[in-house]
């Protein structure tokens, strides 16, 4: 966003020791949503065109609140406490703030975004497609990479995976029944297995390990040559989504499920 810089007005207040700078609300809730720092901030709201409801905010009286929809030098933004989004992630990116060798799914992502802490919700390989999800609220992002097995708590990851050989009956069956990984303590059992009409195996799975789809498909005798992802609990990746594009979502249906102890 192109930031103006004019000077800015400063509120100042005397408490019972010195003048000290007061910063305006909208100021601090301009900055808890990624839009620059304190400074940059300040510059904004005292000095751009800011529209809520088409009506201009006069910086001298009004106030920023949660729940806006601000038209800020042209660009729209939904103030907001926390983001939700759903990314179709294209392959080739790396599903990391710190990428090794590739772009990061957060280059495709607006910086306010990322400056305001989004973080992905679990891994994708780099060469892995499809469903992933992100937000900078703590409590949506451990519901869903912690959400206990067996409890209605369980997220399950439906990918859709294409072998190097034709899937098998027997191959199913053994994912179905579990496959002893390396390094792994516990049996790991996929939730469903089934072919898909054009020869793909339906994977699903309620666990979250390292490769895990690779190492499962892997370990009954075949090879994934292609990985995508197209769903995760509640929410499935939109047909019309392009790869490289982002919707925000609900996260009631995560937040809102029932406690484990009441599983
Ligand atoms: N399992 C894998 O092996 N790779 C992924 O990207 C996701 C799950």
């Amino acid at each position: 966003m192109h930031i103006n810089p004019k000077p800015v007005k400063h509120f100042w207040q005397i408490n019972s020791k010195n003048l000290y700078m007061k910063v305006r609300p909208s100021v601090k809730i301009l900055q808890s949503q990624g839009l620059g720092s304190r400074r940059e901030c300040e510059n904004i709201f005292w000095n751009s065109e800011i529209f809520r409801n088409e009506t201009r905010l006069d910086p001298e009286i009004d106030e920023i609140s949660l729940g806006d929809t601000l038209l800020i030098d042209g660009n729209t933004f939904e103030i907001t406490q926390y983001k939700y989004l759903l990314m179709h992630k294209p392959a080739g990116y790396e599903t990391s703030h710190l990428p090794s060798h590739n772009p990061s799914v957060f280059d495709l992502l607006p910086k306010h975004y990322i400056k305001r802490g989004l973080q992905a919700a679990g891994r994708l390989d780099v060469d892995t497609t499809g469903l992933l999800l992100f937000s900078d609220d703590g409590q949506f992002i451990h519901r869903l990479i912690s959400g206990k097995v067996g409890t209605k708590q369980e997220i399950e990851k439906i990918y859709e995976v294409a072998g190097a050989r034709p899937f098998t009956e027997l191959q199913l069956q053994r994912l179905l029944e579990g496959v002893d990984l390396d390094d792994e303590p516990e049996i790991i059992y996929a939730s469903r297995a089934s072919l898909m009409t054009d020869g793909r195996l339906e994977l699903g799975i309620t666990t979250g390990k390292y490769h895990q789809v690779k190492r499962m498909v892997a370990a009954v005798g075949n090879h994934v040559e292609r990985l995508h992802r197209r769903a995760v609990g509640p929410y499935e990746l939109p047909a019309d989504l392009p790869p490289g594009s982002y919707i925000e979502i609900d996260p009631s249906p995560v937040l809102n499920r029932g406690s484990a102890k009441a599983a």
